[in-house]
């Protein structure tokens, strides 16, 4: 089984710190991992420089990856190239950094998430002609079709319709399950995490403040310090966990 672990971590721009000393115990495959923070905590640069767009100190210990290229990444915005058809741009993600020859097993696996993420009926459109909706879920197509074995998704379901979001999240968490695939996803939507995630890792003002169980991690007390809400975790009258939320937290005097 993969793992992914991070020690001591560091990430900046220009000389102007993003984030440091992130550390992790070692991410199992098996498991999705919600990777939760407010607006600018830094989970898109965590995962960034992860999949090595970005250096910085610290170190990435993958272990049991068998594939050449084990992580895939799909990033907030990914400026896919309008000009492409949607089968076009899922057979380019797969192909990148591989051989230049397409081979029949890589139509085949580009009809498979077509299938997997029920937008066949997408796949002769052109990228630019798309919802936003829509391209989200090629993003995802993107990413899948490289057959990773952990997959950094960066808030993939942001503009997706209630639905399609519990089908994506539900589809990912069973990747977990029956492929053994590491995924962590970031995401706003708390609710989803408590939901779906198996461990949850919280960042907030350049630090790693959680990581663990997801029941342990959003509590209460999380809620109202990283996120400013006066919110708490009840189970519904079905025993799902809920997130209800009273409002903002009182600011500081
Ligand atoms: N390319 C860049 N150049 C300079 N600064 C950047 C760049 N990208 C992000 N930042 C800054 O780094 C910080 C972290 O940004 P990041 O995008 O990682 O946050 P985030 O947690 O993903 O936020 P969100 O929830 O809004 O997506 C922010 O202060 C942001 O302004
Ligand atoms: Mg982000």
């Amino acid at each position: 089984m993969v793992s992914l672990q991070l020690t001591d971590l560091g990430a900046a721009y220009r000389g102007h710190k993003v984030f440091a000393e992130i550390s992790t115990p070692a991410l199992q495959g098996g498991q999705l991992v919600a990777l939760l923070g407010p607006n600018g905590a830094g989970k898109s640069t965590l995962f960034r420089r992860i999949f090595g767009l970005l250096s910085g100190p610290g170190q990435i210990r993958i272990e049991g990856a068998t594939a050449a290229r084990p992580i895939a990444y799909m990033p907030q915005d990914n400026g896919a190239r309008p000009v492409l058809s949607v089968y076009e741009s899922i057979l380019l993600a797969r192909m990148q950094g591989r051989r230049l020859k397409v081979l029949p097993e890589d139509h085949a696996e580009v009809e498979r998430v077509l299938n997997l993420l029920s937008i066949t009926h997408l796949r002769g459109h052109n990228v630019g002609d798309l919802s936003g909706g829509q391209r989200q879920m090629v993003n995802a197509a993107q990413a899948l079709a490289q057959q990773p074995q952990i997959l950094l998704m960066d808030e993939p379901t942001s503009a997706l319709d209630l639905s399609r979001q519990i089908d994506l999240m539900s589809l990912l968490h069973r990747l977990t399950r029956e492929q053994g695939l590491l995924i962590i996803v970031a995401m706003h939507d708390l609710g989803h995490a408590l939901r779906f995630a198996d461990a949850a890792m919280v960042v907030n003002r350049g630090r790693m403040v959680a990581c663990g169980p997801t029941h342990g991690v959003v509590t209460a007390n999380l809620l109202r310090e990283v996120f400013e809400v006066e919110a708490r975790v009840e189970p519904c009258s079905k025993g799902t966990p809920q997130l209800v939320v009273e409002g903002r937290a009182a600011q500081p005097a």
